[in-house]
């Protein structure tokens, strides 16, 4: 096949015109008080991310339109309308009201994807709490972590889910309640109180007085993982919707027609902001899918519910390319119009063979959990330079810096930082201010990505500057993984690193050196693993160990994770002048 560097425009043909026809127009007369009319203001000068995302269609054109098509994992499908969406997130706004939940408090989310997810965490933000969301396959650990240091009062979870709370419930005096969504919940009266969801949903009202917001009022928060010590809970106010849905809008290009589907678990931040806040804001039809990934069923998802929009994540499309190529010619894609993808570097080839299979490319688009939205895109109407981010969005001003904050020219390596003041800007770390203020240069956001840019203006993906671990395409950090691994009896310490793999992006690898008495095996490094993946999280654990007698460390005592990658590389070991000895 010939070898495609740049695609120009999309193979397919299109009626809808894009909400962006031109990238630089838009960009030189973009601002962004033209599209704060595009929302709903309360007449107090106010606003609520969930009112904009739900009720507002309700009282225009979208009152019944499809809000949610929800596929569980048996296949069966269930359909919500705005006016559906409306209502239950009402109920449950009301359940929290009933329980003594009010503005400001911690609702968390530990919930697989059903459609719960959406009436809590729209119920949540309509109330004016703080809603977060927690990855269904944490262990205890991680779990203890996040709502711990939040200070959760409310888990929304299932009888499935629920023992793992259990375990830990011990030490969280602030949680007091425990909503229960499924069947026969045994409720109980001891703190944390036990709530029996389709119990109180029923007796609720469908009438609530949404809270007015002060734009700079927290809306979520999410926990995410840094290079040292335990991951830090990221917060994002109300006014950061208008971001989320002008770039669900132009990146995206929603129209009214359109079937989206987010592949991203609402655990992470694409699932918040590109499976809820984003597409609803857009009055889009949104596809919530429940089973776990496979080839077959997601060939038949796209078929069955004619997704014309579709983001998803460079390991997955990796993982669908290993299925091979004459399974996806069974079904029918012809309904696609645009593919997308995010969340760890997208190979070029990832791309041919999206041309080859669906006829269309794949737009990579660039952000964090800290910037809350899509900042750097290959947008539907200007030309993919294969392997690159794209360019910053209309409004963004994206660079790279030196360690100084001083911007460096086309074609340099450096840091990757962004202007701050952006609407969907992280507002802080919670409860840590001293952290929150290192991660900035001056006016410069960094951003702990290596790029250069070059001369047309695209940006280009390097690496970490620091140690987080990418591992299909999920933010893990190498401090929590260790952290677990020191607690298993037979470890005394261990080294964390993420080690290049042509699937996953990276693995986690991890380096042990046993106590006396323990030594090697296979049943060892089985256990260790179990261990991890129970106690953390399922997709956090190390699938690969090597065990050494020591670890190099610096002469205060940290483990130097850059030595032990670049060994594990064969890779020049660079400045070894602080190791211990
Ligand atoms: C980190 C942020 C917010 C989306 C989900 C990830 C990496 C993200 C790309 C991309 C290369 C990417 C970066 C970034 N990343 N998108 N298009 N190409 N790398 O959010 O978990 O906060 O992770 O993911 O390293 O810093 P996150």
């Amino acid at each position: 096949m010939e070898q495609i560097d740049v695609v120009t425009k999309d193979v397919k043909n299109f009626s809808l015109p894009p909400h962006m026809e031109d990238y630089e127009t838009h960009r030189k007369t973009f601002h962004w008080d033209k599209i704060k009319k595009d929302l709903e203001w309360f007449s107090d000068g106010k606003i609520n991310a969930a009112h904009n995302a739900v009720d507002r269609h309700v009282n225009n054109h979208r009152k019944n339109k499809v809000a949610l098509i929800y596929e569980s994992t048996s296949g069966q499908v269930e359909k919500y309308t705005y006016l559906d969406l409306k209502n239950q997130s009402n109920k449950f706004a009301n359940v929290l009201k009933k329980l003594g939940v009010v503005k400001g408090d911690r609702v968390f989310l530990f919930l697989p994807r059903i459609p719960a997810v959406y009436f809590s965490f729209l119920g949540a933000l309509k109330i004016g709490a703080i809603a977060s969301t927690l990855f269904s396959a944490f262990g205890p650990e991680a779990l203890v972590d996040r709502l711990g240091n939040s200070g959760a009062k409310l888990v929304i979870t299932t009888p499935e889910l629920k023992p793992k709370i259990d375990q830990i419930k011990d030490k969280l005096p602030s949680l007091t309640y425990i909503v229960v969504v499924g069947k026969n919940i045994e409720t109980s009266g001891n703190v944390p109180i036990t709530v029996d969801y389709h119990e109180e949903m029923k007796l609720a009202s469908k009438s609530f007085e949404v809270e007015h917001m002060d734009p700079e009022d927290l809306s979520f928060m999410l926990y995410t993982s840094g290079t040292t010590g335990k991951s830090k809970g990221v917060v994002h106010c109300h006014l950061a919707s208008i971001q989320q849905y002008y770039t669900s809008k132009l990146i995206h290009d929603l129209h009214d027609e359109d079937v989206y589907w987010c592949t991203a678990d609402h655990g992470w931040v694409t699932g918040i902001s590109y499976g809820i806040i984003g597409p609803l804001t857009n009055g889009a039809t949104v596809v919530l899918y429940e089973g776990r990934f496979d080839p077959e069923t997601w060939y038949s998802a796209i078929e069955k519910h004619e997704i014309t929009l579709w983001y998803t994540a460079p390991t997955a499309i990796r993982m669908l390319m290993k299925a091979g190529d004459e399974l996806p010619k069974k079904y029918n894609f012809s309904t696609l119009r645009h593919i997308y993808s995010v969340g760890e570097p997208l190979n070029p080839e990832a791309i041919r063979w999206g041309i080859k299979v669906f006829g269309l490319a794949f737009h990579d688009t660039w952000w964090q959990t800290e910037t809350g939205s899509m900042l750097i895109v290959n947008y539907p109407s200007m030309p993919i330079k294969l392997g690159s981010m794209g360019k910053p969005f209309p409004g963004i001003h994206a660079a790279i810096v030196d360690d100084n904050g001083n911007e460096l020219g086309a074609e340099i390596e450096g840091n990757l930082a962004i202007k701050k003041g952006w609407p969907s800007m992280m507002r802080g770390l919670w409860k840590d201010e001293e952290r929150y203020k290192k991660l900035f240069k001056g006016d410069w956001y960094i951003t702990g990505d290596r790029a250069k840019k070059d001369a047309d203006g695209y940006f280009w993906y390097i690496g970490r500057a620091d140690d987080v671990i990418k591992t299909s395409g999920e933010r893990v950090g190498p401090f929590e993984v260790e952290s677990v691994l020191v607690e298993h009896p037979a470890i005394a310490e261990a080294g964390v690193i993420g080690k290049p793999d042509p699937v996953r992006g990276e693995i986690i690898k991890a380096f042990i050196a046993l106590r006396a008495g323990f030594n090697p095996s296979p049943d060892l490094e089985e256990n260790i693993k179990k261990f991890v993946k129970e106690k953390l999280a399922a997709h956090a654990y190390p699938r690969e160990i090597s065990f050494v007698d020591s670890l190099p460390k610096t002469r205060s005592g940290k483990i130097m994770r850059r030595l032990l990658k670049a060994k594990e590389l064969g890779l020049p070991l660079g400045d070894t002048s602080t190791l211990e000895e």
